[in-house]
C-alpha cells in the first residue's frame, strides 16, 4: 500500500523562516513562493504544482489577512482549517508553510502600509476600498520575509495580479511575478474559496459570470469592436438573472486596466457580482481575430 507523503513544515514566526530558508539561497536554490489565505482549492494547488515544477524550493504561505477585508466583508467568516490545506499541500513537496498569526504580521504599533495608485482606482478599488491597500502591504511584508525568486499569482484576481506587479516594479522588490491560468470546474465557474458559500441553487446561478464572458468572447470573435456593444449584451444576460446583482463589467486594457474606446487588441473582460450574499469576480483575456 502506497504511504501517504508526510505533511509540510508549518513554521509561525518570521526569523523561524528566514533560518530555514538561508541554507536553500546560500546553495543557490531557485526559491518560488505562492502566497494564500487557505481554503485551499484547485486553483491554489495549481500554482503549488507550477511553483514546485519551476523551483528548487516551494514555500506557500497561509494567512486570512485582515486589512484587506472592508469593515462589512467576510474576514469572520472566511473558511480556515490548516489541517485540511497541510493535506493537500502534502503531494507536491511543500518545503515550507509559513502560517502566521495576525500578531505576528501586524504587532502592536503597526503603522506602514503600501498605497499602490492608479490601477487600483477602478473595479476592485473602488467596489472594495482599502482592498488593494491591504493587499500590497501584506504582500510586500510576504515578500520580504520569503524573499523569494518568484512569485505565482492567478490569473482569476486579475486586477491583484495588476497591482502587484506595479508594486514590485514601484519598490524595486527583487521578485519575479508569475501569473497563472484560472482553473475552473467544469461547468466553467472559477474555482474561489468563496464558493463555499454558494448554496446549490446560488452555485447554479454563478454560472451567469463564466457565461457572460463567453458571450463577450463570442461576440469579439466575430469581429464586434464596440465595447458598449459587447457590455449592453453582457448586461442583458444578467437581466436574465435576477438573483444575481452585478457590480460591474468592464473591458480594459490588460496593463492599464482602463476601459478600451475600441477593440483592436487584447482586451481584458472583467466581471463582479452578487450572488446572496456571496460576492464573486471572474475574467477572461480575449484577443481579437486578425
Ligand atoms: O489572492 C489572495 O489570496 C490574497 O489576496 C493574497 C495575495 C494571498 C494576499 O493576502
Amino acid at each position: 500500500m502506497a504511504s501517504r507523503p508526510d505533511l509540510p513544515p508549518v513554521v509561525r514566526h518570521v526569523e523561524e523562516v528566514r533560518r530555514q530558508l538561508e541554507p536553500l539561497r546560500a546553495q543557490g536554490e531557485r526559491i518560488g513562493f505562492v502566497p494564500t489565505m487557505g481554503a485551499l482549492h484547485p486553483g491554489h494547488l495549481s500554482l503549488v504544482d507550477v511553483c514546485s515544477r519551476e523551483c528548487d524550493a516551494t514555500v506557500v504561505s497561509i494567512f486570512v489577512n485582515p486589512t484587506q477585508f472592508g469593515p462589512n466583508e467576510d474576514y469572520e467568516k472566511y473558511p480556515r482549517n490548516l489541517q485540511k490545506d497541510l493535506e493537500l499541500l502534502a503531494p507536491y513537496g511543500v518545503d515550507l508553510v509559513f502560517a502566521p498569526e495576525v500578531e505576528e504580521i501586524y504587532p502592536p504599533g503597526f503603522g506602514t502600509y503600501v498605497e499602490a495608485q492608479g490601477v487600483t482606482e477602478h473595479w476592485e478599488g473602488r467596489s472594495r476600498p482599502g482592498h488593494f491597500r491591504g493587499v500590497a502591504t501584506v504582500v510586500t511584508k510576504l515578500f520580504l520575509i520569503v524573499q523569494p525568486h518568484v512569485a505565482y499569482f492567478g490569473h482569476k484576481d486579475y486586477q491583484q495580479s495588476v497591482v502587484i506587479r506595479q508594486v514590485v516594479r514601484d519598490l524595486n522588490i527583487p521578485v519575479e511575478i508569475r501569473v497563472c491560468p484560472t482553473v475552473r470546474e467544469e461547468d466553467g465557474l472559477a474555482w474561489s474559496s468563496r464558493n463555499a458559500y454558494l448554496s446549490p441553487e446560488e452555485r447554479q446561478q454563478a454560472l451567469v459570470l463564466w457565461q457572460s464572458l463567453q458571450l463577450a468572447q463570442q461576440l469579439i470573435h466575430s469581429g464586434q469592436q464596440d465595447p458598449r456593444t459587447v457590455l449592453a449584451q453582457m448586461k442583458h444576460l444578467y437581466d436574465q438573472h435576477p438573483a444575481v446583482r452585478l457590480d460591474y463589467v468592464g473591458l480594459v486594457d490588460p496593463d492599464t486596466l482602463l476601459p478600451v474606446e475600441r477593440i483592436t487588441g487584447p482586451v481584458v473582460a472583467l466581471v463582479a457580482a452578487w450572488v446572496g450574499q456571496t460576492r464573486l469576480i471572474d475574467n477572461l483575456r480575449i484577443e481579437p481575430p486578425h
